[in-house]
């Protein structure tokens, strides 16, 4: 599944994602909103809607890995969570939940065995981090907190990895992973639901985004925010009209790819594709070994 020979327009390498196939997914608990296990995803339909997401993420341009899924591990398929991931190092997902906890061992085993080293945490058991919280714009990382993540996680991040990070309070339950509410477009631009976080968070992002693209919650509720971007094209699980025609203005060239099954789940693209790259910097050549 790895793919180390996709198409390469500029001198920049590639942008690596990890996915995690859906083997073994379902909706069998429930920790989300969004959740019901009286709405059961499709096996056929999710598979389809993995598959176009992996080829419309290696036509973009991106290196697309996969960790293998396993038995009992339904929301494996969202491998964001597993842990926060930066050129040759990584930071292990914390889960709030029990139901998910295992997954941030088996993410953490594929790591290591493809040559991330892994920094340790603290022996705290009030720290929480889930990767959908953390995401980078410019050299700042942005951390949702609250409903997953633990503010002293975020500050834990910040020492371990140097790096600046803004925490941003989340304040509605159906976006409990910042990835829900703001997406980075490219080094001044960024989709953002404010709508979705606290006051001090709200004026702490908007300070930072030179050309924020602000949607309402309608808009985030189609999960528009939950994007990945490789390049200037934007993978969109859907788009509204009115956001569609900004990032046309803008350049970019929206890809969409429906993942209507994982929506079951509360999960959508960005949370189905671990950035392997975080922070964007310099990375080791080679750092990711092929399977
Ligand atoms: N069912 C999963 C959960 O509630 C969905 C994870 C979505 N991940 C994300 N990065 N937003 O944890």
């Amino acid at each position: 599944m790895s793919d180390s020979s996709s198409p390469t327009a500029s001198r920049n390498p590639p942008k690596r994602f990890l996915l995690c196939s859906p083997d073994h997914f379902d909706v069998t608990f429930e920790i989300n909103p969004w959740m019901s296990s009286q709405r059961r995803p499709d096996r056929r339909k999710s598979w389809r809607e993995w598959n176009a997401l992996v080829a419309g993420l290696r036509a973009a341009g991106a290196e697309v890995h996969h960790v293998p899924s396993l038995p009992g591990l339904s929301d494996m398929v969202f491998p964001t969570d597993v842990g926060v991931v930066d050129g040759n190092r990584f930071v292990r997902g914390r889960f709030r939940h029990p139901e998910r906890r295992a997954e941030a061992a088996h993410g953490a085993t594929w790591l290591r065995e493809h040559g991330f080293t892994e920094i340790p945490w603290p022996d705290d058991p009030d720290l929480y981090l889930e990767g959908g919280d953390v995401l980078r714009f410019g050299d700042v990382l942005l951390c949702g907190t609250g409903p997953r993540t633990s503010p002293e996680a975020a500050d834990h991040l910040s020492q371990v990895l140097d790096v600046r990070v803004v925490q941003v309070p989340l304040v509605d339950p159906r976006f409990y992973h910042l990835d829900m509410s703001f997406c980075p477009l490219d080094a001044g631009r960024a989709v953002c639901a404010p709508g979705a976080w606290d006051r001090e968070g709200q004026r702490a992002v908007l300070e930072l985004v030179p050309e924020p693209l602000v949607i309402s919650m309608d808009e985030a509720l189609t999960f528009s925010a939950n994007s990945v971007v490789v390049g200037r094209t934007v993978m969109m699980a859907s788009c509204p009209p009115r956001i569609r025609r900004q990032l046309d203005d803008w350049g970019f060239t929206v890809c969409l790819s429906p993942v209507d099954e994982f929506r079951k789940a509360g999960g959508g693209i960005r949370c189905m594709s671990l950035d392997l790259d975080l922070l964007g910097g310099a990375r080791r050549v080679g750092a990711v070994r092929q399977n």
